[in-house]
């Protein structure tokens, strides 16, 4: 394929110095293909003056957002909005502005010389996708662009162009087949029971077990000294003058449940919650053991203990339906879900060539819905039932290859155990299928590795027949680029 006009040229070669974007729901990664991590990694969050808002909708209106670090910086009527939603751009102004600030201030980036690979999830509609191109040749003028699937970017990180892609990630978790490096649109599935869904179990935990326990933001601390509940925290507030609104402090806060996410959370062995009632009050006794005990310190100085929680919080990540949130709330936000994507798409997915057919292999592929998912009734499907149904879709003569690799990413996927509990019962609920797991051990490799695989993609010596020109799609229009040159 080439990649129409003269313009080819201009990208073959050494001199390529492409920018590879990854919009995170929670972090969004900017740097130079072939660097081993990216040069930024940002809150996908940002700061504006309320008044602000008001004057961009006046004409010739100007607003001025702040992100990275800023944000963190206590201003009388500043909002922290967030730029993505499940992966998406929802804020596209912000989105422009975010990126536009990186490009130019911080990486000072002569970008008409440099095209850019964007990571994308594989639930985009055109209409998304179109937007986004548009929108990387209008407002930025870039002379390329290449769109790749977040799963086909972490299959080249590892190397392993036959796979199956589980990203834990902040909004959600997504598992897709990845064959011949091509994400299989089709076969993949998506729940929200992810980091977002932890914050708020961590949140809900905490308000509902120690509702006496204030919960500060850190910023607003002055001084402190370390107390256990059910201690009084002893602490003093910083004189704040300004006029704080409730959604910067509300992501201030949500800092806590990261930082509770990241140094707390243990997956347990097996199911807390099991059908045996004998076995999970043993199980239970053993996680509520003085050896399984861990302090957690708030902000305020004071510290709040917890040993069975600390995995029964990790245990909702694998049986979301037996963890109702005490706030109702909270369960309205995560309706029940069994993983399956409704895709707007209507191009016709990759389909692989037919691998040699084994003895086996002439049963047939069992429908993606369980039998009890009739319309009325949900099936909820936790982490390992949701990778057993993509396993289960996909192809007889490709299912043994995908299940010897099987990719754990995200950041979620570092609480301590993930992979051991994930192993155990993918090997459980799958006896035909050799199961084995791939994790990168280096964890900010894990954390980064759609980034990482987007940098590798890009500065590959064949990719340069890749990119999409700008000129190139204006002559051939979204509808033939989006269905041909994107996989
Ligand atoms: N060491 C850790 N242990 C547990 N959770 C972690 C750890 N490090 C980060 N996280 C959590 O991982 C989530 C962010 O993951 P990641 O950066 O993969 O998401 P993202 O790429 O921004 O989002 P998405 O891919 O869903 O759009 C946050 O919820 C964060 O709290
Ligand atoms: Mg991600």
């Amino acid at each position: 394929m080439s990649s129409g006009g003269n313009t080819s040229s201009v990208y073959a070669g050494d001199e390529i110095n492409a920018i590879v974007l990854d919009p995170g729901s929670y972090n969004t990664r900017i740097g130079y293909a072939g660097d081993d991590f990216p040069k930024v990694v940002v809150p996908s969050y940002y700061g504006i003056d309320k008044n602000d808002i008001a004057k961009s909708n006046a004409p010739g209106g100007k607003t001025r957002r702040v992100f990275g670090e800023d944000i963190n910086l206590p201003r009388s009527n500043f909002e922290t909005n967030p730029i993505l939603k499940d992966s998406e751009i929802q804020d596209w102004d912000a989105a422009v502005d975010q990126y536009s600030h990186y490009f130019n201030k911080v990486l000072k980036l002569d970008y008409k010389e440099q095209p850019i690979l964007i990571t994308e999830p594989v639930w985009t509609s055109n209409q998304y996708r179109q937007q986004l191109i548009d929108t990387f040749f209008e407002k930025f003028d870039f002379p390329a662009l290449y769109l790749a699937k977040s799963p086909t970017c972490i299959s080249f990180q590892q190397g392993r162009p036959n796979c199956l892609v589980v990203d834990i990630g902040h909004d959600s978790v997504s598992v897709t087949p990845v064959i011949d490096g091509i994400s299989l649109l089709k076969n993949s599935m998506k729940t929200n029971y992810a980091g977002r869904f932890l914050s708020d179990h961590i949140q809900d935990l905490l308000a509902h077990k120690f509702p006496e326990a204030k919960i500060e933001p850190r910023y607003r601390i002055k001084s402190k000294n370390p107390t256990v509940f059910p201690t009084a925290a002893d602490y003093t507030t910083k004189p704040l003058n300004e006029n704080i609104t409730t959604s910067f402090d509300d992501y201030q806060k949500e800092k806590i449940w990261h930082e509770f996410k990241e140094s707390m959370l243990e997956v347990p062995e097996k199911k807390l919650n099991n059908l045996n009632a004998s076995q999970s009050n043993s199980i239970k006794e053993f996680y509520s053991s003085d050896a399984n005990k861990r302090l957690f310190e708030l902000p305020t100085g004071q510290s709040v203990e917890l040993s069975l929680d600390r995995y029964a919080l990790a245990d909702t990540l694998f049986d979301p339906e037996s963890y109702p949130f005490h706030n109702a709330d909270l369960n309205e936000k995560y309706p029940p879900s069994n993983g399956e994507i409704s895709l707007a798409n209507t191009f016709d997915d990759y389909k692989p060539l037919k691998r040699a057919r084994k003895a086996e292999s002439n049963q047939s592929t069992p429908p993606l819905s369980q039998d009890d998912h009739n319309g009325n009734h949900t099936e909820i499907r936790g982490l390992s039932s949701l990778i057993s149904s993509t396993l289960s879709s996909v192809d007889i003569d490709l299912r043994s290859s995908v299940a010897h690799n099987i990719i754990i990413t995200g950041g979620v996927s570092l609480i301590p155990q993930l992979t051991e509990r994930l192993y155990t019962e993918l090997t459980n609920s799958n006896p035909g299928l050799k199961i084995r797991l791939h994790a990168v051990g280096n964890s900010s490799e894990r954390f980064n590795q759609a980034w990482i695989g987007g940098s590798i993609l890009a500065s590959l010596g064949t990719f340069h027949q890749m990119w999409v020109s700008k000129e190139e799609y204006q002559e051939v229009g979204p509808d033939r680029i989006l269905s041909q040159r994107f996989r």
